[in-house]
Order: C-alpha cells, then sequence, then structure tokens
C-alpha cells in the first residue's frame, strides 16, 4: 500500500458561469477541487490549509473512517471547524472500498463549489471484476448559483423561507451548451468504436435529486458509493445528492457526438426542459465532426430524460441494485430502529418578527428525524464530548421511535408540523447489529430524502411506498444480495430499511443530503463506543485537531 499527500488551499478564487464572475471558494483554486486516486489499501494524508475567510472542515464522503473518526470531517460533529488561517491533517486509510467516492466541504453551503472525486482503484494486483475499461471519464453533477452560496443560505436562514434555487444544473462545474455563455466550455467525453468507457458518475449537487443518461447508449452499472454491484443495464440513471454510480459504456453506436444529459428528478424548479438540463457531449474519435470547431451547426443528438416527477422510473432503477454475490446481512438485529424523516412548518416564535417568518402561511420551514430538529453545538464538536464525556452537549435520548405515530401518506395535523429543536444522539453498543426503517412523513410534501450515513456503509434491504407494514413489509426484505450503499434515496411517500453493524466506533452523522435539509435540522448522531478504557474506545484525538 501507498501513501499519497496532498495540500488543499481553501480560497477565494475568481470563477465564471453564465456570463458572469463573482469570487467562489475553491480548494488550490480548482473548480471543481482536484481529483484524488488511490488503490483500495491506500493511505491519504490530507492537509487542509484555510486562507478563506469562511470556516470550513473537509468531508470524505463514503469513507469508512474505521478507527479514525477525527478524520470524518462533519463541523461540529467530528471537530470544529478549521478557522481562516488555520489549518488541519486528515488522515486515514481506505480499507476494503473500490470505486468512486468523493469529497466535500462539511460547512454550511460551501460544498456548492468545494468538492472533488476520490477514486479507488483495486488493490494493487488485483483488477476490475469486470472487463478492464479502455479510458475513464468522471462526471461530477453540481449546482451553480449566480450568488454567494453561504449568502443564499444565510438569508433562507433569516426569513424561514425556503432558499433561492440553483442557476444551473452542472457537469464538472460546466453547465454545458443550454445555458448561456456555457457551449465553449461543455465537458468533453472521450469515446470511439469497439471502446468502453468507464464513467463515475456522482451526485454532488446540493438540493436536488438528478437523473443521468446518454443518447443511443445503454450503460451498464457496475458499483455505487464504492461497492460493486451485479452488473445490469438501464438507459437512464437517477442519483440523490451523495449518491455515486460508476457505469460501463460500449462505442457501438454510429460515430457520432451524443448529449450526456441530466436534469432534475422532483424539481423545486419544474422549469421547462432545456435550461434546467445540463450537458457533456460523449464524441466518438471517428466522428465526422469530432472537433466542436467549424460543427456549430452540427448539434449532438440529444436523448430524451424522464420527467421531474417519473418516480416509476426511480423505482425500477433502484429495484435493479443487488451485490454481486451473497453478503454476510446480519440476519439478528440488536437495535431495531423506527425514524421518520421530514419536513414541518414552525410557526412563528413569539419574538420573531414577520420577515422573520416568511415560510407558507408566516411560518418556518424546519425539518426533523423522529420530530427531533438536529441543533449542532457551536463549541465543541459531539466527538470530543463524548470521547472526553463532556455532559451536555450530545444527550444520548435521541428516540428509537416517532413520538407519535400517524398515518405518513396523507393529510395531518398541524400540530405534527413543530419538530422540537435539539442535540440528540443515539447510543449504539461497539458490535450491535442495527435496523433502521427510514420513513417519509410527506409532512409539507413527499419527497425523495437521500439519507446519508457517516462511518458506515448499509445493506438497503428492502424498499416501498406508503407507510412501513412491520407484519408485511418484512417479507420483502433482502437478506441475500442487497446493495451495500452510503447514501439511501428514501422513495418518496415512502421507506427503505437499511442495515449494519456498529462496528466503527466514533460519533457519526445521519442526515439528509439535500443541504437546505440539513440547514433545516434533518440529521441525528450515532454514539458507538464500548466506554473509555475498553478495547475498541474512541482514541485521543490528533494533536492538531481544530478546536473553537
Ligand atoms: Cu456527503 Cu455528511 O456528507
Amino acid at each position: 500500500p501507498q501513501t499519497h499527500r496532498h495540500q488543499f488551499i481553501i480560497q477565494a478564487t475568481p470563477v465564471k458561469r453564465l456570463c458572469k464572475t463573482h469570487n467562489a471558494i475553491t480548494v488550490n483554486g480548482q473548480f471543481p477541487g482536484p481529483t484524488l486516486e488511490v488503490n483500495n489499501g491506500d493511505t491519504l494524508i490530507v492537509t487542509v490549509i484555510n486562507k478563506a475567510k469562511y470556516n470550513v472542515t473537509i468531508h470524505w464522503h463514503g469513507i469508512r473512517q474505521l478507527r479514525t473518526g477525527w478524520a470524518d470531517g462533519p463541523e461540529f460533529v467530528t471537530q470544529c471547524p478549521i478557522r481562516p488561517g488555520g489549518s488541519y491533517t486528515y488522515r486515514f486509510t481506505v480499507q476494503g472500498q473500490e470505486g468512486t467516492l468523493w469529497w466535500h466541504a462539511h460547512s454550511s453551503w460551501l460544498r456548492a463549489t468545494v468538492y472533488g472525486a476520490l477514486i479507488i482503484r483495486p488493490r494493487r494486483g488485483d483488477s476490475f471484476p469486470f472487463p478492464k475499461p479502455n479510458r475513464e471519464a468522471i462526471l461530477l453533477m453540481g449546482e451553480w448559483w449566480d450568488a454567494n452560496p453561504i449568502d443564499v443560505v444565510r438569508q433562507a436562514t433569516r426569513t424561514g423561507a425556503a432558499p433561492n434555487v440553483s442557476d444551473a444544473y452542472t457537469f464538472n462545474g460546466q453547465p454545458g451548451d443550454f445555458y448561456k455563455c456555457s457551449s465553449k466550455d461543455t465537458v468533453v467525453v472521450n469515446i470511439d468504436s469497439g471502446e468502453t468507457n468507464l464513467l463515475r458518475v456522482v451526485n454532488s449537487a446540493l438540493n436536488q435529486a438528478l437523473f443521468f443518461t446518454v443518447a443511443n447508449h445503454k450503460l451498464t452499472v457496475v458499483g455505487a458509493d464504492a461497492s460493486y454491484t451485479k452488473p445490469f443495464t438501464t438507459s437512464v440513471l437517477m442519483l440523490g445528492p451523495g449518491q455515486t454510480t460508476d457505469v460501463l459504456i460500449s462505442g457501438n453506436q454510429v460515430p457520432n457526438r451524443y448529449y450526456i444529459a441530466a436534469r432534475a428528478y422532483q424539481s423545486a424548479q419544474n422549469a421547462p426542459f432545456g435550461n434546467t438540463t445540463t450537458t457533456a457531449i460523449l464524441s466518438y474519435k471517428s466522428a465526422p465532426c469530432a472537433a466542436k470547431k467549424g460543427c456549430a451547426s452540427i448539434k449532438p443528438i440529444m436523448p430524451s430524460l424522464p420527467a421531474y416527477n417519473d418516480t416509476a422510473t426511480v423505482t425500477a432503477f433502484s429495484k435493479k441494485f443487488r451485490s454481486p454475490r451473497p453478503v454476510p446481512v446480519p440476519t439478528k438485529i440488536d437495535e431495531s430502529l423506527f425514524f421518520t424523516i421530514g419536513l414541518g412548518l414552525n410557526n412563528c416564535p413569539r419574538n420573531f418578527k414577520s420577515s422573520q417568518c416568511q415560510g407558507p402561511n408566516g411560518t418556518r420551514f424546519t425539518a426533523s428525524m423522529n420530530n427531533v430538529s438536529f441543533v449542532l453545538p457551536s463549541n465543541i464538536s459531539i466527538l470530543q464530548a463524548f470521547q472526553q464525556r463532556i455532559p451536555g452537549v450530545v444527550t444520548p435520548d435521541f428516540p428509537a421511535n416517532p413520538p407519535v405515530k400517524f398515518d405518513y401518506t396523507g393529510n395531518v395535523s398541524q400540530s405534527l408540523f413543530q419538530p422540537v429543536p435539539g442535540t440528540k444522539g443515539y447510543r449504539l453498543k461497539y458490535g450491535s447489529r442495527v435496523q433502521v426503517v427510514l420513513q417519509d412523513t410527506s409532512i409539507v410534501t413527499p419527497e425523495n430524502h437521500p439519507i446519508h450515513l457517516h462511518g458506515y456503509d448499509f445493506y438497503i434491504i428492502a424498499e416501498g411506498f406508503g407507510n412501513f407494514n412491520p407484519k408485511t413489509d418484512t417479507k420483502k426484505f433482502n437478506l441475500v444480495d442487497p446493495p451495500l450503499r452510503n447514501t439511501v434515496a428514501v422513495p418518496t411517500n415512502g421507506w427503505a430499511v437499511i442495515r449494519f453493524v456498529a462496528d466503527n466506533p466514533g460519533a457519526w452523522i445521519m442526515h439528509c443530503h439535500l443541504d437546505v435539509h440539513i440547514t433545516w435540522g434533518l440529521a441525528m448522531v450515532f454514539l458507538v463506543d464500548n466506554g473509555v478504557g475498553q478495547l475498541q474506545s474512541i482514541e485521543a484525538p490528533p494533536p492538531d485537531l481544530p478546536i473553537c
């Protein structure tokens, strides 16, 4: 195994998109940030130096961080933020994961521009479990605002209203041909007849689930979230924010230029097709018009994409995921948990002005799990408080079940729209076998929530619509070859069941990866330990861990 050292300098960098230039926070002046490439088993040492005016942390999304919880990165969960002028070195080893992950800022909405790919190749001496592709390409899907994303979220927090939606979806930071002033920078992915490409697709968008497709080409899915999957073909992918999907594409069509396209699933914008579709170009080397120059009149071939509300396509796609072979899903369960996930609308607090309550009918948007709206501590991280047994920072009383059961698909009383703020954790004994039913409440609006767990991969053993029914739905559990993921796109108006073994001590946040929802409190933490001094307790933090 090798050790890779990198330096990430967080800085403001002028970036021009959609005809305008503004200062974006970047890593090393690059947008998107640098791609990290390692082999399974390698160690990464990344020194982050903060030269920007905002607090920052970096999270290595999907990395298991076995025994290295201090390197996980979410601010106020595993560390205090790196202040302007400060630095912190993240050290961790990739263990048993292969495929595509990514890294991103985990502080306010900085990840809008502070993100990049993390490619994990097979262990040295090993090969892919599929024929070696001729080429590889990374396609990071993102969102671009014609504004500073920090200002966008601050405005939303101030007013209680929903934040402004982004001005473009992007591939590798580029909006593509359908947006103004963008077409000359459209991303090109090369292929040629007879070749196979491995496309590493990442949804790094802040607030938007996205469909992905390539005109005239079938996609063979071979992995997701850095776990291999049993290969299957599809013409369209759907990725919730946080998710990655590795696909093989074959150069088996007439040599030409074909659009690679992505657009919203369940968009808040519902704007007409075109200006909300980001594109890249799959270009055959032997195409008559391979170079863009002089070919302005010959447009690449456009695919059709599912409608923004096409949940049937999403369901059909997600049902195809299997592990390549039988996997060790825990069959006996020590912790059976049921977490509701959803939005809420808080009544305007008495000491607030109406300008601070601009949500629907003079409310403020909020969100919760089991009716607890998660609040980050502000002067210490949860992991520090947990490791040092400092009381009062996080209380270990996150409920195993919602305080009230109700019909999660219907009209419910306004009283259920009022989650209670709190910094609550759920304690898991080291080694316990955990099942979590994640149930969309459909309060305010039914929505597909991408729920991401730090520090673990989990098996998705079932998904469905309506209210989870413990009597009948357990019969649908796949305990043989379910997919291993770090983010589950919980069906809109439905539920998903995940299982994992709590074999990694630490404080691990589980949250909706729509950043607006984490802003509103759609999160909780698992606290995993056997107690101070015992074998599986948490090690002391590294000496350069930022303090508050
Ligand atoms: Cu990709 Cu908590 O994040």
